[in-house]
């Protein structure tokens, strides 16, 4: 029996603007109306720094009110939204929207959400503007002050170095939110993305909703061997892989469990690492008309 002393975790990450994020952040996707509102009040009022929300989630304006609501100074949190697939000619509206909804005046990360740009007629991909488009957008973004930083989402590596290559592009994008976890490692994209300074926020890290990954016995084998939750043993492992976690609950005691992290021997590291090989590879969200596959 090795028995972890999980501590409150207060790890941060530099962004390439310099700005510093919390390794531990809080989700908010399925959390609505007054539960998020709660959720992200029990959040605050136990350690966490980071909060991540979108426009897609509709809970903007609850997220705010938390925040408000919580008297930490802006300066001591690290808030993100995201642009919807339907807003990529429009995006400095949806931001503005999106701040009025938080009640902001400014957010630290905006995410194009995911390398999309759907025509909210038709429902169907736009065929002059894509992604790049509005990433472009986004550069002016930051330069306006409205964000502090900018970066995209479930991005391949060739859409990333798409970006990259443009010749209007000047702002790396500092940071790439992609699902990650012991089934989902993405090795390949998540070693590109380091060697080129853009932080890796794992999405999903317990496996979302209905997680297969509560019942998996390596996990919870794990759990048992350290006394600790199985979710805390997929954000520690989060954690060592040097990436950002983004763990959800609306649930109190899960909220106040989830940031309290530990150390895994290399050898218990490995073994999540490799879960994939044993389990086969799971991804758990997907759009329509998203290609993961390059
Ligand atoms: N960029 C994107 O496209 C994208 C996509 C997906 C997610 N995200 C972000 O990443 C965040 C996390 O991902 P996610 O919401 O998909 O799922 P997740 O955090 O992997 O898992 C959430 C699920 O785990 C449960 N849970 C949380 N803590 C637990 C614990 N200690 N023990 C047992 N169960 C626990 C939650 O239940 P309760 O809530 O009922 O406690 C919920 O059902 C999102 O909220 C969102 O902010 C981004």
């Amino acid at each position: 029996m090795v028995i972890a002393t999980p501590r409150a975790n207060t790890d941060v990450f530099t962004l390439n603007t310099g700005a510093i994020i919390p390794a531990v952040g809080f989700g908010t996707w399925q959390s609505e109306d007054n539960q998020a509102y709660e959720a992200v009040k029990v959040a605050l009022a136990n350690g966490y720094k980071h909060i991540d929300t979108a426009a897609i989630y509709k809970n903007e304006e609850q997220v705010g009110k938390a925040i408000k609501d919580s008297k930490i100074s802006r300066e001591e949190l690290f808030i993100t939204t995201k642009l919807w697939n339907t807003d990529h000619k429009r995006v400095a509206e949806a931001l503005d929207e999106s701040l009025k909804k938080l009640g902001l005046d400014y957010v630290d990360l905006y995410l194009i959400h995911w390398p999309l740009s759907t025509d909210p007629a038709t429902g169907e991909p736009y065929s002059d503007v894509d992604y790049l488009d509005a990433y472009k957008e986004l550069q002016k973004l930051q330069k306006s002050g409205k964000t502090r930083a900018i970066g995209v989402s479930n991005f391949t590596q060739k859409q990333v170095q798409r970006v990259l290559d443009d010749k209007d592009v000047t702002i790396v994008p500092a940071v790439n939110q992609i699902e990650a976890h012991p089934l989902l490692t993405q090795p390949e994209l998540t070693e590109y993305l380091q060697k080129h300074n853009i932080v890796v926020e794992a999405y999903s890290p317990l496996g979302s909703t209905n997680s297969p990954l509560f019942k998996n016995p390596t996990v919870v084998e794990l759990a048992e061997k350290y006394e600790v939750e199985p979710a805390q043993v997929l954000i520690s492992w989060a954690l060592q892989r040097k990436t950002v976690v983004l763990p959800k609950s609306v649930t109190e005691k899960r909220i106040i469990s989830n940031f309290k992290t530990f150390e895994l021997v290399p050898q218990d590291f490995k073994k999540l690492s490799n879960l994939s090989e044993q389990y086969g590879v799971q991804r758990l969200n997907t759009l329509k008309g998203v290609d993961f596959s390059d």
